[in-house]
């Protein structure tokens, strides 16, 4: 294993992407609770510590509390924010509430030609800040490096001790030094080579999945996305042909999906079942209009062609998930059971513990992008790479306050390839979380022709957001809505009219079920 830095999250809401940051520089980090015991962390043998911000006061009740032990590891340490508080604090230094905080974007004035940490900069910088205490005095031995109006010490060092802190946010862009300090601290100060990349993965993981798996049969459900698809493609680097790989088209994928994915592993030379099981979904979906019973229904159904898929394989005994980092880190750090629980939870790609097989998680380590990076790597082709969020359930919860039938699937699917080619053509895909229609179970007037019409409305829903958390609508351009709209209604029959949905998240879901 290669060197890491280890991030401590006390809870800000940056801490992810400290760690992505970090990584960017070359350097593995992963991100661990601020109170992971210390004998743990002392078995990691991290060659720095960083210490990230959070919401509390330093002096609040309850504030997750710094261990002084974590100063002595002689190892180096950053404290960015409360996390620089907290050092500040246990160390002897003085943090108060200030009269007010500083929030956004602000004035730094570097001291003393800014010490070991931030020398080499320019006097005079915008940082972002997020704060509401603040350093007025270090803790003995530490030179202040900087101010802000509202930080009379806005950074601090003790070299000697090998300590370091920083009150404004390095990891977001708008502190357009921040990758500069970052990697100030990593190379320079603690010695860290750039030796981490999305490429470097691949090796690593190879080599754990030959160890791991052995001479015994594998199974991968593919999706369609890319966390299925990437971790197939890296299990069959591994261990070739011992992988088999089982796509269940339940004919709730958008329009030419299964193909291509077919179609890539099948070029790839890797062993791939493509189980057309259209009809079985659409018999048990019929007459059900109750969005939750539709996603049990394809749920269910999706686990029983897999497992019947799976049974009829020679020797398996390993069953390969997408599951990423952030599942990992929400199901609150190491549990391999509790991220596999949320994936299956969120996700009908997930399937169950009880089939007996043990878990192959070539992602666990990667955010999202990082995902991208090893599928680009490995070859898989752009339109898989870069494919946007998509429901396990499909396009069957897109059938809204109506039974799912195939008639109705069939327009939303044609419509849904309209507005994807027009996004695809204005160069918005990769910008936008998600783009796709919806289909609500409502007919009402039109003309068309000579005659007066009696069709379907179609919901266009076009979304930005970061983590699918919060969502705004897409500012689409009007004449990008007037492609989609003329096309949509002259080439989909059953179709009279478009609508756009300009509804953020919250109130609205970025689904509409
Ligand atoms: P909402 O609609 O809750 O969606 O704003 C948030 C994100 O989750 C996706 N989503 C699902 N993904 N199985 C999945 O794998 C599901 O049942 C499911 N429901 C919603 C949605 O597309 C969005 O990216």
């Amino acid at each position: 294993m290669t060197e890491e830095v280890l991030v401590l999250d006390f809870g800000g809401q940056y801490s992810q992407l400290i760690a992505r940051r970090i990584r960017e520089c070359g350097v593995f980090a992963e991100l661990l609770p601020h109170d992971t015991e210390l004998t743990r962390i002392r078995e990691r043998h991290p060659a720095a510590l960083v210490l990230s911000g959070g919401p509390a006061s330093v002096y609040s009740e309850g504030a997750p509390e710094l261990r002084p032990e974590l100063l002595e590891l002689g190892i180096p340490v950053l404290g960015i924010c409360y996390g620089m508080q907290a050092m500040v604090r246990v160390l002897g230094g003085r943090v108060e509430g200030a009269d007010a905080g500083e929030f956004g974007r602000t004035p730094l004035s570097l001291a003393d030609g800014g010490g070991r940490l931030l020398s080499g900069l320019p006097d005079e910088q915008q940082c972002w800040m997020s704060h509401r205490d603040a350093v007025f005095e270090p803790p003995p031995g530490f030179a202040a490096l900087a101010s802000s109006p509202g930080s009379p010490v806005a950074a601090c060092e003790s070299p000697d001790r090998d300590l370091y802190g920083i009150q404004f946010h390095p990891e977001v862009v708008h502190t357009p030094y921040g990758t500069q300090i970052l990697d100030r601290f990593l190379r320079d100060l603690a010695g860290l080579e750039q030796r981490w990349s999305p490429a470097s993965v691949i090796a690593e993981q190879v080599e754990g999945i030959r160890a791991e798996v052995g001479d015994g049969g594998v199974v991968c459900g593919l999706s369609g996305g890319v966390d299925s698809a990437t971790a197939a493609a890296l299990v069959h680097r591994a261990v070739g042909d011992q992988l088999t790989c089982v796509l269940v088209d339940h004919g709730l994928l958008r329009k030419n999906e299964a193909e291509q994915v077919v179609e890539t592993f099948r070029d790839r030379g890797i062993r791939l079942i493509d189980v057309a099981a259209q009809d079985r979904f659409l018999e048990r979906l019929a007459g059900v209009v109750e969005p939750e019973r539709k996603r049990k229904i394809i749920g269910e159904e999706f686990i029983r062609v897999f497992e019947e898929e799976a049974e009829k394989l020679p020797d398996v005994r390993f069953l390969v998930q997408g599951t990423l980092y952030s599942d990992v880190i929400e199901s609150g750090g190491d549990g391999r059971t509790a991220a596999a629980t949320i994936k299956s939870h969120h996700n009908v790609g997930g399937l169950p513990e009880d089939l007996g097989l043990a878990l192959v998680e070539p992602l666990r380590m990667l955010f999202k992008d990082e995902v991208r990076a090893v599928a680009t790597e490995l070859g898989l082709p752009e339109r898989i790479v870069w494919r946007q969020p998509f429901p396990g359930p499909g396009l069957g919860i897109r059938v809204v306050g109506g039974e799912v039938t195939a008639e109705r699937l069939e327009i939303l699917r044609e419509a849904d390839a309209v507005l994807q080619e027009e996004i695809r053509a204005a160069g918005l895909y990769r910008e936008l979380w998600q783009s796709f229609c919806v289909l609500p179970v409502v007919r009402s007037v039109g003309v068309q022709g000579d005659g007066r019409s009696y069709a379907y409305p179609v919901v266009v829903r076009a979304v930005t957001s970061a983590d699918a958390m919060t969502a705004d609508w897409a500012r689409l351009p009007y004449e990008l809505l007037e492609r989609v709209s003329n096309r949509i209604i002259n080439e989909v029959p059953g179709v009279n009219r478009v609508v756009l949905d300009i509804s953020s998240k919250p109130p609205a879901t970025i689904e509409w079920e």
